[in-house]
Order: structure tokens, then C-alpha cells, then sequence
């Protein structure tokens, strides 16, 4: 008997158009449909609420792009959910009004994670973003003033056209504003798409730079005070903990629930993914069926490889415990003499040194037996 999932992810997919880069299960409009998609929302969590704990930790709405979806519709679903401490929702700056950030305010909003991407209008052109650099701030200001006292801003390197001056700009920007929180992203083109296709060689440039740009990041934002918490996550260092606590929960391996076309689910042993089809999404829970599914059973070594691989993302030492019988203890040793990873005295606990974390994934997969 499983006490029930904290977590809860909400996908709402719908955009004002599609970005190049994207790989997002995503909509494009669709304004007449937001409600019906809120109601198709609701009743799935109604179905699976029984996996759910009696009190929630987090909840976090992510897109597409969920500040786009249809306000009152928005504004039924915030407070139709179940309360948790941190309260989640992705903005898209240009969406961003005075009346949208008090509205989320007062449906128990508590963090907002704004895609700011890049300071550079050259930069926003490439990856197709409708907003200036002005709007980035001005919906900053409006989040501020609405009294949004943790806001995370992700911002992307090795868009086509950057120079690391560009980047550094970015950083400075976005530490001008001074959010509790930063995701850094390297982009990532999927082979095949238009985006690589139009980007192709300059894409190639910036995969060699990229390493130098994680540097410049990590050493950018730690310099600034940020706490480099997970491979890609910034946090301020303050007496509250800033880190974000739903994505916490993913990189510890704890179950959650996802809702919501192409969410996918975590719980007890078994991981789903709802179909990633809107009108497959809203006929299935139309007539109070669950949706088509993918059902992916996990086995103990499967999640124990898992919890290795993202554990070690963090900066806070891994507990070993069952977690050893996945981990080569002849790799560990090897990757202690080159400074890439380090163990306490009787191997209890494991922990990416700083060069180790440059370095990352390649580090974790040899460290799997
Ligand atoms: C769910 S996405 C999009 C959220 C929001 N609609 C937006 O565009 O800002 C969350 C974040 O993933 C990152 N992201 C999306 N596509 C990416 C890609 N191809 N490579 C790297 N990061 C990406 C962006 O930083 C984005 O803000
Ligand atoms: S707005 Fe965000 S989710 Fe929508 S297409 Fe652009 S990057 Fe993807």
C-alpha cells in the first residue's frame, strides 16, 4: 500500500504559435477548446485522484505555454486543484498582464517559471520568440508587484547566431532583475525538424562551444550567489530553500502524478504517458474513460539506475544504500583518481566532484555496473 503521490504535474499544451526548437507536446490555439480541456483536466484527476496523498507538496502546471490558456478557464482549473506549498505555473513573458498576475496570486500561485530564453532580440528571432527584451522585464515587474517572491527564469545557450558575449549579456540581464531562480538550458535540435535544417552549421559551431558555455554559466551564476544545486539549476542562496521542490522531486525518484495530454506518470513501479493527441485526450474523458495510455512497468533495477543517474545531478551527496548494487565499484574508484567523482569514507554516499558535473551524464552511465 503506497501512502500516495505528493507530486502533481498539469500539462497544459496550448501555444500562440510553435517555436522552431521545440519538442513539446504543444497546441497551436484552439482558443474554443481551453474549457473543454480544463473539464477533461479535472475529470482525469478526478479518476486518479486516489493516488494522490490527502495533502499535496507540489503542484506544477507547464506547457505549451499555461499562462496562454483562456484566463477564466485557467483561473477554474487553479482553483479546482488541490493546494500543495509551492504552487508552480510556466509563463511565457508576453502573456504576462497586471490582471493575469494578480489572478494567479490569488488562486494560491506561489512560483512562476518564466521562459525568458534570451535578453537578445537577435537571439529571440532565431528561436522564433514574439517578445522583446522590454516585455521580459516588464512582465517581471507586473509578476513583482502582483507579490511573487520566487520567480525562475530559463534561459538558453548555444542558439545559433550567439557569441559567448551574448551569453554573458544574457547572464548580466537576467542577474540585473534578480530572480530566486535560473534553469540554464543547452539547446537542444532534434535531427530532422526545420529548425536544424535552417540552423544546420552554426548548430554544429555552437555544439563545440558548449562546454565552454556551461562554464561560463556555472561560473557566472556562483559568482553571483547562486547555488549551482543541479546540473542546470541556480538557486539564490538565502535563509528560505529556493531550489524548486516539485523538480526535486523528480531528480529523488519520488512518484507523481501527471495530468493531461502527452503527461506522463510515476507511481509505484509503473510509468504511463497519456496519449499525446488532443482529440484522443478530450473524447476519451468526454465519456469519463481514462485516456489511451503507454504503460511502462519499472523494475527495481531500472528505478535504481534512474535514481542513480539523476541523483548524481544534484549537489548534495547520493545515499548509496540498495542504490550500490547498480554502481561499479571499480569505476567509482578509478573516477576517484581522476578527480571526477568522490565517496565518503566506507562508500556510503556519492557525489559528482566539481569537474565530474562539467563532465555529467558520461560520468553517471560508466558508474553503472
Ligand atoms: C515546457 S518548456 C516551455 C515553456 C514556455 N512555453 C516557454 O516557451 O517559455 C520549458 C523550458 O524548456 C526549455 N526548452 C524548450 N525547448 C528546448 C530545447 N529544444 N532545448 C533546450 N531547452 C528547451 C525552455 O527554456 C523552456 O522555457
Ligand atoms: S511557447 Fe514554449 S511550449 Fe510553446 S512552442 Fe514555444 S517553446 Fe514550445
Amino acid at each position: 500500500m503506497t501512502p500516495g503521490a505528493r507530486h502533481l504535474y498539469v500539462h497544459l499544451p496550448f501555444c500562440a504559435h510553435r517555436c522552431g526548437y521545440c519538442d513539446f507536446v504543444t497546441a497551436v490555439g484552439r482558443h474554443s477548446q481551453h474549457a473543454g480541456y480544463v473539464d477533461a483536466l479535472l475529470s482525469e484527476l478526478a479518476l486518479e485522484r486516489g493516488v494522490l496523498a490527502s495533502e499535496l507538496d507540489t503542484v506544477f502546471l507547464g506547457g505549451g505555454t499555461p499562462t496562454f490558456t483562456e484566463p477564466r478557464a485557467l483561473e477554474r482549473l487553479l482553483a479546482s486543484l488541490p493546494p500543495a506549498s509551492e504552487v508552480t505555473v510556466e509563463a511565457n513573458p508576453e502573456t504576462v498582464t497586471q490582471e493575469l498576475a494578480h489572478m494567479l496570486r490569488a488562486q494560491g500561485v506561489n512560483r512562476i517559471s518564466l521562459g525568458v530564453q534570451s535578453f537578445r532580440p537577435h537571439l529571440l528571432e532565431v528561436l522564433d520568440r514574439v517578445v522583446q527584451p522590454d516585455t521580459v522585464r516588464r512582465a517581471f515587474h507586473h509578476l513583482r508587484d502582483a507579490g511573487f517572491d520566487n520567480i525562475s527564469f530559463d534561459l538558453i545557450y548555444g542558439i545559433p547566431g550567439q557569441a559567448p558575449h551574448d551569453l554573458d549579456a544574457d547572464l548580466a540581464d537576467a542577474l540585473e532583475l534578480g530572480p530566486e531562480h535560473m534553469s540554464c538550458y543547452e539547446l537542444e535540435a532534434k535531427p530532422g525538424t526545420r529548425f536544424t535544417h535552417a540552423h544546420g552549421e552554426d548548430l554544429e559551431r555552437q555544439a563545440d562551444s558548449m562546454e565552454s558555455y556551461f562554464e561560463l554559466v556555472v561560473e557566472r551564476l556562483t559568482g553571483a550567489g547562486y547555488r549551482w544545486y543541479e546540473t542546470a539549476n541556480f538557486c539564490r542562496v538565502s535563509d528560505r530553500d529556493l531550489r524548486s521542490r516539485h523538480n526535486l522531486a523528480y531528480w529523488l525518484g519520488r512518484d507523481y502524478l501527471g495530468i493531461g495530454m502527452g503527461a506522463v506518470s510515476t507511481i509505484g513501479g509503473r510509468r504511463w504517458r497519456n496519449t499525446p493527441r488532443l482529440a484522443g485526450y478530450l473524447e476519451a474523458l468526454g465519456r469519463g474513460a481514462v485516456p489511451e495510455r503507454e504503460i511502462e512497468p519499472l523494475s527495481i533495477d531500472v528505478l535504481r539506475r534512474e535514481r542513480v543517474m539523476l541523483g548524481l545531478r544534484l549537489d548534495e551527496p547520493l545515499v548509496l544504500g540498495d542504490l550500490a548494487r547498480v554502481v561499479d565499484d571499480r569505476v567509482v574508484s578509478r573516477l576517484e583518481v581522476l578527480g571526477l567523482v568522490q565517496s565518503d569514507t566506507d562508500r556510503q554516499t556519492l557525489t559528482l566532484t566539481r569537474r565530474g558535473r562539467f563532465l555529467g551524464g558520461g560520468v553517471t552511465a560508466d558508474l553503472l555496473a
